[in-house]
């Protein structure tokens, strides 16, 4: 079938495109190449890069492309940003994705995939793994963006019977990610690979649900089958400290300095992990990566990674772009 994967470019989204191209589906990637890179969309499929927000161009497209699913993994996925620029974030989290599902709609859309997150849109919880019959109680615009995206996408449901599948991922950690929600455990591998001392926030007691990108792109998979409408959350139920994290990483990378102190950030939720029991019976899906496993296949990627773009000559020198971002 055909499926329109929306921020393709970037972390998940590419790796979403990839398996959906692997197991036969026509895939078609949109992406403003805002925070995701061009080498990271997969090869044998068609990229568009365009403006989610920019309304008449997306219409062209979708009508162009008439997909039977969407996958809708574009977004401003920064917290702090969404704090400081309230309304950037809701024009493309809230807005340009109501216009998408609009767009699509028109066309005969059959299916609409949304990546929600679990992480945030929880709030604290007093005990965790968090079921999704928890209430939500967003405390970021970006929690409320998500949340908003959410409700509109039930209410559609219920107007048009189009089928939706909201995944409230935990944190996603693996290959690609440069940065974003769970950008913890790229920074630390990023700094300890290249030799410098990351800081920890706070006490680092601080505690978060990581899931990896294979068990993510899996639960994306099983969505193209879900009928009806949905939320699940998609995670590991196993809640990993800051400080336990960083003793991992750096077991990996033989980083033996300490991290840097700083104080803790204003608003951090103290801990997150999410029961995952819905998506086991609804989607059949689990999480099958523990920590140790994703964190030795995220390191190996950062290492290749570092050695490329330290042999990546300066943009003057090069005829081709190969990204340099670190
Ligand atoms: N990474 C996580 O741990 C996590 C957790 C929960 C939810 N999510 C959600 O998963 C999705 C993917 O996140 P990610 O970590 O891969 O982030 P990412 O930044 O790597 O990917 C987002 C992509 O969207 C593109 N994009 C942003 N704004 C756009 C616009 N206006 N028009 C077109 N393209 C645009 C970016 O260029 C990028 O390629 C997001 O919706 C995010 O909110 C991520």
């Amino acid at each position: 079938m055909k499926i329109l994967v929306t921020g393709g470019a970037g972390f998940i989204g590419s790796h979403v495109a990839e398996k959906y191209l692997k197991i036969g589906h026509e895939v078609v990637v949109i992406d403003n190449l805002s925070t995701g890179l061009r080498e990271f969309v997969p090869r044998g499929l068609r990229f568009i890069e365009a403006d989610l927000r920019d309304f008449g161009t997306m219409d062209r497209i979708v009508s162009k492309e008439r997909a039977e699913v969407v996958s809708h993994h574009a977004a401003q996925i920064d917290v702090r940003n969404s704090v400081q620029r309230p309304v950037h974030d809701c024009l493309t989290n809230v807005a340009a994705t109501v216009h998408l599902y609009e767009s699509a709609r028109r066309q005969g859309l059959r299916k609409f995939i949304f990546a929600s997150s679990g992480g945030v849109i929880y709030g604290e919880p007093d005990r965790i793994p968090i079921s999704e019959k928890t209430s939500a109680a967003p405390q970021s615009p970006y929690a409320a963006a998500k949340l908003s995206a959410e409700h509109y996408l039930s209410c559609f449901h219920h107007l048009y019977g189009i089928s939706s599948t909201v995944l409230r991922y935990a944190n996603v950690y693996g290959p690609r990610q440069l940065g974003g929600e769970a950008g913890v455990i790229s920074i630390f591998f990023r700094n300890m690979v290249s030799g410098r001392r990351p800081a920890i926030y706070g006490d680092g007691r601080q505690r978060r649900d990581f899931v990896f990108i294979d068990d993510v792109v899996d639960a994306n998979v099983r969505a193209l089958e879900h009928e009806g409408f949905g939320i699940f959350n998609i995670g590991t139920g196993v809640a990993t400290s800051i400080r336990d994290l960083y003793r991992s990483v750096a077991a990996i990378t033989r980083f033996a300095e300490p991290p840097l102190h700083e104080p803790p950030r204003q608003g951090e939720l103290f801990q997150n992990a999410l029961d995952v029991r819905l998506a086991s019976t609804s989607l059949g899906w689990r999480p099958h990566t523990d920590l140790k496993t994703g964190l030795a296949a995220a390191g190996a990627w950062w290492r290749g990674r570092i050695r490329t773009v330290r042999r990546t000559p300066p943009r003057s020198r090069r005829r081709a772009t190969p990204a340099r971002v670190l």
